[in-house]
């Protein structure tokens, strides 16, 4: 039997093999003074980044470096192996391009993936043909991204309903913080958080738990905070109420401002005239808000009830209506006229009426009476 380390065999056996054959008759040697020892760095590695694979305590004269994947020496899991005496580099089939096999014995893994997670084993052979293995473990976290806050329930109601929260995808070795409003959460029994701490039930919601919230996931390679969220919780809307600046007033007289009082934020306000939506004439505006309505100048046509309504994505509640009263002048100017054509018309009625009674006075008294005067005529000139 030819001794495995004749300098004329390492020759003709392939390197690889001799390194496996040497690791297996020597495994079980002792260790050596100075423990082979490996180090990731850094020890937590971030996806998508280069992490050194050093092997410390590596004697000075060594023939040569394997590493591999797993917990041992395996040629089916070797990565690269490097023979110092020639520089010579060989890729095993773990050997992905990514990876660099430097003289001292560090392995770069350049651009790692979490695939990549996972014990490395390295093989050192000496020049007296002894071998040390050690073995280390390489962890590849992802790199978080920013999580993004969903809710079961984009339309909650007051009081009624329950909605869970919950703070970006599932990922391993993940660690979740919640804020409200800047703050941490409140003690109390309304709110509960799931074991992993990713998703927030908040119970029973009242207009107060609308936030924003924030989380922020956490693994051991990166913290990644989300944009603040606003829980859109729907009121059951309160009743409006609608008030007049004036609700008597003449037409031309100045504006009439109606003014909408919802008590509530997060509702919008629409109009109503006559039970109708109201359409915006030209001497109407609203406030941007849309809670005033001003008419200004008023005209008749205004004359009606006005109603306003508050509403949100859920609910909707409208005024008690208002009357708006708007009188005009134009009736007693009409009067007037009326009552100056009575007054031309009646004056030349009484004229007409006093001619008509003058003339009659004047042919009277001319044959008075009447009766002599035709009686006496004949008997005048029968006189003379
Ligand atoms: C090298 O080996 C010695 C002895 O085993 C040990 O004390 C020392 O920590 C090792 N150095 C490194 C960098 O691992
Ligand atoms: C190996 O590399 C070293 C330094 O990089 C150099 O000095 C030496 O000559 C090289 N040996 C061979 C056989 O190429
Ligand atoms: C080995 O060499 C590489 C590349 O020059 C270097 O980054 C690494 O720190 C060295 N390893 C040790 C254990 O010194
Ligand atoms: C790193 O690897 C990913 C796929 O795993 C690839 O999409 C990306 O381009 C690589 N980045 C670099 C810098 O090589
Ligand atoms: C959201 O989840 C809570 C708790 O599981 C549940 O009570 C509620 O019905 C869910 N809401 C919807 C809209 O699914
Ligand atoms: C990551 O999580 C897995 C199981 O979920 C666990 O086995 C592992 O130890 C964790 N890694 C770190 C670095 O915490
Ligand atoms: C909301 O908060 C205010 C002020 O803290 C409190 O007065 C009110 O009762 C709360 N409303 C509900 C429905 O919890
Ligand atoms: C309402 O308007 C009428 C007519 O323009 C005016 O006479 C009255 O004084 C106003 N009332 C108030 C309270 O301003
Ligand atoms: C006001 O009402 C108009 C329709 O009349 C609507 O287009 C607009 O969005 C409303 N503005 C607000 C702030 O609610
Ligand atoms: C608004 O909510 C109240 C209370 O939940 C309900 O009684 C009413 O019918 C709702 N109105 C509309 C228009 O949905």
């Amino acid at each position: 039997m030819e001794p495995p380390s004749g300098p004329a065999s390492r020759r003709h056996v392939p390197w690889s093999r001799l390194l496996l054959a040497v690791s297996l008759l020597t495994f079980w040697t002792p260790p050596t003074t100075a423990q082979l020892t490996i180090e990731m760095v850094p020890p937590l590695a971030a996806e998508g980044l280069d992490v050194l694979l050093l092997g410390h305590n590596v004697t000075k004269n060594t023939l040569g470096y394997a590493w591999h994947r797993g917990e041992r020496v395996d040629n089916v899991q070797l990565i690269a192996s490097y023979r110092v005496d020639t520089n010579a580099t060989t890729n095993g089939p773990e050997y992905s391009g990514r990876e660099t096999l430097y003289a001292n014995g560090t392995l770069l893994i350049q651009n790692v993936t979490q695939r990549e997670t996972g014990p490395y084993t390295l093989l050192v052979t000496k020049n007296n043909l002894q071998t040390e293995i050690q073995t280390g473990r390489l962890h590849v976290h992802p790199v978080l991204p920013t999580p993004v806050i969903t809710s079961n329930n984009s339309n909650p109601r007051e009081h009624e309903d329950t909605v869970v929260l919950t703070c970006g995808s599932e990922t391993q070795n993940t660690s979740y913080m919640w804020w409200i409003n800047s703050q941490s959460l409140p003690k109390g029994t309304r709110l509960e958080l799931s074991k992993d701490k990713r998703t927030l039930t908040v119970v029973t919601v009242t207009r107060n738990d609308t936030g924003p919230y924030v989380c922020e996931a956490r693994n051991p390679v990166s913290v990644s905070r989300s944009d603040p969220f606003t829980l859109d919780v729907l009121s059951p809307v309160a009743k409006p109420s609608l008030q007049a600046s004036n609700a008597t007033v003449t037409e031309h007289e100045g504006p009439v401002v109606l003014t909408c009082l919802a008590d509530e934020t997060g509702v919008s306000i629409r109009w109503f005239f006559k039970g109708q939506s109201l359409l915006l004439a030209e001497r109407m505006t609203l406030s941007s808000d849309n809670s005033t309505l001003t008419i200004d100048p008023v005209s008749r046509e205004n004359t009606g009830d006005y109603q306003c309504e508050a509403f949100n994505r859920g609910n909707s509640s409208r005024s008690d209506p208002l009357r708006l009263h708007v009188t005009w002048r134009e009736t007693s100017r009409a009067l007037s006229v009326g009552a100056i054509t009575g007054i031309v018309i009646g004056v030349l009625l009484v004229l007409i009426l006093l001619a008509v009674v003058g003339r009659l006075i004047f042919l009277h008294r001319g044959n008075w009476p009447p009766a002599s005067t035709s009686g006496r005529g004949p008997s005048g000139s029968s006189v003379s």
